[in-house]
């Protein structure tokens, strides 16, 4: 179970974003994308999840070319694929006139759900899994009954996690999940975020540009610049690199890093 680019090329007109990307994030790892404003990750994600299709190049998710799934027939199966990625966006993006439960249970009832496990859960079951879930984000069932904007924002955040939990996905996709949060809600999305990667065991990519949460929880990360992947490494090696990208992100989050800290 891996997520794959290889020598991928995306430009929208003129622009080129992608410009020869290629890298895998393997089973249970989990990758962190790094890279200043506008330099591609969210566009990364975007072909994972074949949003976007590459102008050139291949990208595999399992034994899935989702890059092959943009015409005819074949467009069938990116359901398939969705149905394996859980994404948690930037924003909450939870639907208002759902409750926070409605939410969450959303991804259960869809045909893609009832094709992957082969039968439709009863309501019970769907109950279990809604209080399963926001256990593990570390809620308090009594939000279950309200409606997402009768809850803080960081709330929301753990609702839209929990929704995108919810199905099992296999791999876990996060576009800048802790932006536009205070720092003490941003350090609890972060250890909720690695908490999870190493208790699902599932795969994660996670686009940040907070070092910091990077270096603490990665497996490995990815520098994106100019479209190009220009160092991908356990934080080990990054903190060594002399690449001025780097340097510039780890000079940023010395200040953030606890005392005596080193890279796991
Ligand atoms: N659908 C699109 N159409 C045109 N340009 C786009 C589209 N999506 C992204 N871009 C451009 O591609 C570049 C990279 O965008 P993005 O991946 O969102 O950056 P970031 O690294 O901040 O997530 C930006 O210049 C953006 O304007
Ligand atoms: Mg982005």
């Amino acid at each position: 179970m891996s997520i794959r680019f290889e020598n991928v090329h995306k430009a929208f007109g003129t622009k080129k974003v992608l410009d020869g990307v290629s890298f895998e994030a393997g089973k249970g790892e989990v990758l962190f994308i790094l890279g200043k404003s506008g330099m591609g990750k969210s566009v990364t994600l975007k072909h994972i999840i074949g949003v976007l299709e590459p102008d050139q190049g291949q990208i595999f998710v399992d034994h899935f070319e989702v890059s092959a799934l943009f015409k005819g027939e074949a467009r069938n199966q990116l359901p398939k694929v969705r149905q394996r990625c859980g994404m948690v966006f930037q924003h909450p993006a939870l639907l208002d006139s759902l409750t926070n439960y409605d939410n969450i249970a959303f991804g259960l009832k869809t045909p893609q759900y009832s094709e992957k496990i082969g039968r439709s859960l009863s309501e019970e079951e769907i109950k279990r899994k809604v209080h399963e879930k926001l256990a593990l984000v570390h809620l308090d069932p009594e939000i279950l009954g309200l409606f997402p904007n009768e809850v803080s924002y960081g709330v929301q955040k753990r609702v839209s996690m929990a929704r995108t939990l919810a199905p099992e996905p296999d791999y876990l996709l996060f576009d800048e999940p802790t932006t536009g949060l205070d720092p003490l809600s941003t350090s609890s999305i972060n250890s909720l975020i690695s908490e999870l990667s190493r208790k699902l065991k599932v795969t994660s990519i996670i686009v940040s540009h907070d070092m910091a949460c990077a270096l603490s929880i990665a497996d490995r990360i990815l520098f994106l610049d100019q479209g190009k992947v220009i160092l991908i490494a356990h934080p080990r090696e990054v903190v060594k690199s002399e690449l001025p990208l780097v340097r510039e992100f780890f000079e940023e989050t010395l200040s953030l890093l606890p005392p005596g800290w080193s890279p796991a």
